[in-house]
């Protein structure tokens, strides 16, 4: 029966999406929950996003991921938009329905559920250091910011950036009773964070982003966005200081879980999938 059942067709558009691992967590999910959900990939060219969007929704695709370098896109093209996509100014989730096409942004739930379920480390009452102020980062301040912390602080090397986004979440952090500060450097505050995320694209050329070393400690979890089969970089930085460090892998795997919950209203388990993926990526051909 379940061979001859017809499916619900979902995919990741990117450019490049060879590399994506999205086809794999989505199989894993859909053969978890028993979702009738087929899930491939689909590359379209920098420039044609759209085209190749409402080519697949008119064959009948139920909803998308999307990954570099259409995130903006994305965000131009959906409907309606969440509350955190909106805040996020990207979307990495379109779900297709009868009311058009919505578009949400499931990356700042991601590294928050990471976090808090996988990791063990809540958020709550907890001091950040965010450093970088790209895309990347103002996706997870207000998940972040939700989870009802004691400071965040954003850090980045062009500070004007940082402040923008400080100015930005500022009503959001009050609502939170969270104290937000941002700037270049020196606007890291004295003793160690609780909890430091890097969410710049500097571990991509092998580069640490300006952080005090104070700022790390025994009690600090050093998250990097960034996964590979190695230590990154800055998780190296961080647990010569002490400190404890973790990539960005359960990142990928909560972001792809919530995504699946966003089309089916049925959430898959991320733990076994990330402990999946974690033993491939080790494995020796990845070395
Ligand atoms: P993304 O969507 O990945 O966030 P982005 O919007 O281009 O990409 O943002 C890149 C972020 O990484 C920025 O915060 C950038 O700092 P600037 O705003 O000063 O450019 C940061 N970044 C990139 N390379 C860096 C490096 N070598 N050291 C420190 N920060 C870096």
């Amino acid at each position: 029966m379940s061979g001859t059942q017809i499916k619900d067709r979902y995919a990741v558009i990117g450019n490049p999406v060879g590399h994506s691992k999205s086809p794999f967590i989505h199989g894993r999910f859909a053969a978890q929950t028993g979702e009738p959900v087929e899930y491939g990939a689909l590359l379209a060219p920098v420039d044609a996003f759209v085209p190749h969007v409402r080519a697949f929704i008119e064959a009948g695709g139920r909803g998308l991921n999307v990954t570099v370098p259409f995130k903006l896109d994305a965000h131009a093209f959906a409907d309606v938009l969440s509350p955190r996509a909106a805040a996020a100014g990207a979307v990495n989730t379109l779900r297709v329905d009868s009311n058009g096409v919505y578009g949400d942004n499931t990356d700042g739930f991601g590294l928050v559920r990471d976090i808090e379920v996988n990791l063990g480390v809540p958020l709550k009452g907890a001091r950040i250091l965010l450093l970088g102020a790209g895309g990347a980062a103002r996706g997870v301040i207000l998940p972040m910011l939700e989870r009802g912390p004691h400071t965040l602080t954003i850090v980045n090397r062009t500070a004007a950036k940082a402040e923008a986004l400080v100015d930005q979440f500022a009503q959001a952090a009050a609502e939170a009773a969270c104290r937000l500060t941002g700037g270049n450097a020196r606007a890291i505050e004295p003793g160690a964070y609780d909890v430091i995320v890097n969410a710049t694209a500097g571990s991509l050329e092998a580069s640490l982003p300006e952080c005090d070393d104070g700022a790390f400690g025994s009690g600090t979890l050093a998250y990097d966005m960034m996964y590979g089969a190695h230590p990154t970089v800055f998780m190296e930085h961080a647990q010569k200081l002490g400190a404890r460090g973790a990539d960005g892998l359960g990142m990928l795997v909560e972001q792809a879980a919530e995504s699946f919950y966003v089309w089916r209203g049925v959430r898959p388990e991320g733990a076994p999938v990330l402990a999946e993926l974690r033993a491939l990526l080790s494995a020796p051909s990845h070395a």
